[in-house]
Order: C-alpha cells, then sequence, then structure tokens
C-alpha cells in the first residue's frame, strides 16, 4: 500500500544516491555516535575532515575514555561548542566503566549517556542497531511535515512527540537506520529549507504539501 510504496521510493533513491560519507562505511556504534555528536552544531563538508583526524586520534572508544583532555579539545578546535567534546569523553567513560564496554542498545540505555538526547539515540539506535525508531532533527521535521501537512508547531518542545508517533508508522521495519539516513540526504538535497527541488524530488507523489501547491507553509515554526 502507500506506506509500502513510499519506503521502497525512498529507499530506491538512497541506494542509488546516498552521499559518501566516511562514517558510513560501516554501523559501528562508536562511528555513528561521534558523526552525529559532530554534525549537530556543524555542517557536513566541516565535519569530515574532523571526523577522519578524530578516529586517527581515537580509534576506539576505550582510547577516548583515556585520552588527554588536551589533546581531545585540540583535536574539537574549529568545531565549537567544546561542551560536546566534553560530554563525548564523559559518555565513554560511562560505557567503559557502567556498562563494561558493551553499548547500551536501548532508547533509554543510550539516553543515559552524557550528551546523548532523544535525536542521537534514536540515531544510534537505529543506524548501529537496526531499531526500527525515529531519529528527529530539522530534517525530519521539514520532511514529514511537507509529506504530511503536519501544522503543529515545530518550536514546541511537545510537537517532537507527534512526530515520533508518525514516523514510527512509516519507518522501514527491515532497513530503519538507512530509512533515517535518507531522510537526511533528502532534507538536504530536494526538500531543504532553503531552495527545495520538489519537482524532481523521488517522493513528489507522497508529498502532499507539494501536490497541494502548499509547500511553503511548511514545516509551521513560531517566533520565539
Ligand atoms: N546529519 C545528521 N546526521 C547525518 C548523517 N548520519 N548523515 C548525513 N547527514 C547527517
Amino acid at each position: 500500500e502507500k506506506i509500502k510504496g513510499f519506503q521502497k521510493a525512498l529507499l530506491n533513491w538512497y541506494d542509488q544516491n546516498k552521499r559518501d560519507l566516511p562514517w558510513r562505511v560501516d554501523h559501528d556504534p562508536y562511528h555513528v555516535w561521534i558523526s552525529e555528536i559532530m554534525l549537530q552544531q556543524t555542517q557536513v563538508q566541516t565535519v569530515i575532515p574532523y571526523y577522519q583526524r578524530f578516529m586517527k586520534l581515537f580509534p576506539t572508544v576505550g582510547q577516548l575514555a583515556k585520552a588527554d583532555e588536551s589533546v581531545l579539545l585540540k583535536a574539537w578546535e574549529g568545531l565549537g561548542y567544546y561542551s560536546r567534546a566534553r560530554h563525548l569523553q564523559t559518555a565513554a567513560r560511562q560505557i567503559v566503566t557502567d556498562y563494561g564496554g558493551q553499548w547500551p542498545q536501548t532508547i533509554d540505555g543510550l539516553k543515559s549517556l552524557s550528551g546523548v538526547g532523544p535525536y542521537t539515540a534514536g540515531a544510534i539506535a537505529s543506524i548501529a542497531f537496526n531499531q526500527p525508531v525515529p531519529a528527529v532533527d530539522g530534517n525530519a521535521f521539514r520532511v514529514f511535515s511537507r509529506l504530511f501537512k503536519i501544522d503543529a508547531d515545530i518550536a514546541k518542545p511537545q510537537t517532537r512527540h507527534l512526530f515520533e508517533k508518525v514516523i514510527q508508522n512509516v519507518i522501514s521495519r527491515d532497513r530503519p537506520g538507512d530509512f533515517n539516513q535518507a531522510i537526511m540526504d533528502l532534507g538536504a538535497s530536494y526538500m531543504s529549507a532553503k531552495n527545495p527541488d520538489t519537482v524532481h524530488s523521488p517522493v513528489k507523489q507522497f508529498d502532499q504539501a507539494y501536490l497541494d501547491g502548499e509547500e511553503d507553509k511548511y514545516p509551521v515554526k513560531s517566533k520565539k
């Protein structure tokens, strides 16, 4: 039916057009986690060389846990928001000491890690552990608000739950990590905020806002 058709169109497009990114080479939770934290306030093209240097310096969670703080902060220089780097080391130590070096795999377990919120927990659980859970960032708000003409205000904290429910109904059970990353790629290209190109979108026939000529109404976001 319609959901299956949407998943198929999205994943076929992703298979042929996904961005070739260094953290997509495997599904190691450490790689997913570091990349997602770096990508939170920094653009993809800027993150790539930082990610590569970081993995040379700290190839495993154990090495990050015992890293010299000055070396860590030096590696972060230029990315900004240094609290992210401090949270990374705190979380690495939690994994080593509280979890015996084994990654927690549930959303609640992941959220117990320092600096890991609902978005990052969803990204790790879906990409690294193949769990059908949403990862709601700005891309997901934009893409799903347009597909389903959701007019809830994305500036309100409780709106996240509404989107999580919607995504739970449409996420691929077979390939949840690829599904979430396909939404990110779609949100960075055909369904971008600044210059969307929906006429060429691989899922335009599922995009209700586009079909009704109302793309520019979504997402709804109040000024605070
Ligand atoms: N932005 C946030 N997470 C991302 C990912 N895994 N791939 C590409 N862009 C992203």
